[in-house]
This record gives structure tokens, C-alpha cells and sequence, in this order.
């Protein structure tokens, strides 16, 4: 199974739990930054505003293609209940993408809020044409746990498999 994890992280969490999976399933890690940063001072008005209105950012790189892979993995923070812009823009960049089996993960402080962005994480994701094998939602406590993260790459290998 060739996989790439397409991810966003603004403070580090979701990147941590990219390089891992990246690593587990020698994927190829990819990370998505928006074209102008988010300072801290505007990640909140600015960065949840967007995200509630279920806006894209415009990202670096601006165009991943997929065509090669067998599995693509999107991670994302959670940003006001959503995800957030950056991989909203990362999601429209993609190409080839049609049919792809796919995983979704989520960090986010509150597993219940994380739960309430899927929705929209998961219709994203599959208007770009990816079938969604499974998600995950990883919470304060489970996004810096090892075991939790370990979980979700037998999850994905287990539904490579199953598909
Ligand atoms: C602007 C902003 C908004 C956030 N909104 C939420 C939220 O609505 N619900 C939640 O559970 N966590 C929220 N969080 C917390 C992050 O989703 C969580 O800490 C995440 O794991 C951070 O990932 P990162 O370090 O990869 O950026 C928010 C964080 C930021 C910076």
C-alpha cells in the first residue's frame, strides 16, 4: 500500500501525528501551509471566522496529486467546531483523486467537537471524489498517545485490506 498523509498543523499536534502514521506505513508525509500564516493574534478571529463559514485558504504546495497512491490520509486540527481552512484549500488542491480510498483524522480539544467537524471534513473529502475507509478523532488526551495513534494505522491497514 503507497499512502500520503496530506496534513495541516498550526502548533504542531497534527504534525506529530502525521510523521508518525508517515512512518508506520512508510508514506510520504506532506504538509500544508497557508499562503499567508496565521499570526496568533489572527489565528482565532481570523482562523475560526473561516473556518465556521466552511472557507478555503489558498495553500503551499498548490496542487498535490495523488494519482500515485493507493491510500490518502488528511489530518486536520479542528478550528471552531470545523476544519479547519488550510486543509479545507489543501482538499480542493487535489488531483487524481477520484475513487481513492481514503482516512480522515481530526485533532482537536474536545472529542465532541471533533466529532461535529467530521461531518463536514467527510463531505469535503468525498465531493473531491475519495471513499472514505474510516476516520478518526483524536482528542487532548489521545492526540500525544502513542498507543491511540498506533490504533488508527492498524485501523488503516486493516481497511486497505478490507476494501
Ligand atoms: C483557532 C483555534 C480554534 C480551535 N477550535 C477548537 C474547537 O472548536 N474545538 C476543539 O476541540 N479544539 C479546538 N482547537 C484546538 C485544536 O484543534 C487542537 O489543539 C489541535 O490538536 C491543534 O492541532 P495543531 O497543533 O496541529 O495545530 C482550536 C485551536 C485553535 C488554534
Amino acid at each position: 500500500m503507497k499512502s500520503i498523509i496530506i496534513y495541516h498543523s498550526h502548533s504542531g499536534v497534527t504534525r506529530r501525528v502525521a510523521e508518525k502514521i508517515g512512518e508506520e506505513l512508510s508514506g510520504d508525509p506532506i504538509e500544508v501551509t497557508p499562503e499567508k500564516e496565521y499570526s496568533s493574534l489572527m489565528v482565532v478571529p481570523k482562523g475560526c471566522f473561516r473556518a465556521m463559514k466552511g472557507l478555503a485558504d489558498k495553500v503551499r504546495p498548490e496542487k498535490i496529486d495523488v494519482t500515485g497512491y493507493d491510500m490518502v490520509i488528511i489530518a486536520s486540527p479542528v478550528w471552531a467546531g470545523k476544519p479547519t481552512p488550510v486543509i479545507n484549500g489543501a482538499i480542493e488542491s487535489l488531483t487524481g483523486c477520484q475513487g481513492k480510498k481514503s482516512y480522515g483524522i481530526l485533532t482537536c480539544k474536545s472529542a465532541q467537537s471533533g466529532n461535529e467537524a467530521l461531518v463536514p471534513f467527510i463531505a469535503r473529502m468525498k465531493e473531491k471524489g475519495l471513499v472514505i475507509s474510516n476516520t478518526a478523532v483524536l482528542d487532548r488526551n489521545t492526540s500525544t498517545d502513542n498507543a491511540a495513534i498506533d490504533t488508527i494505522v492498524a485501523d488503516i491497514k486493516s481497511a486497505w485490506n478490507n476494501l
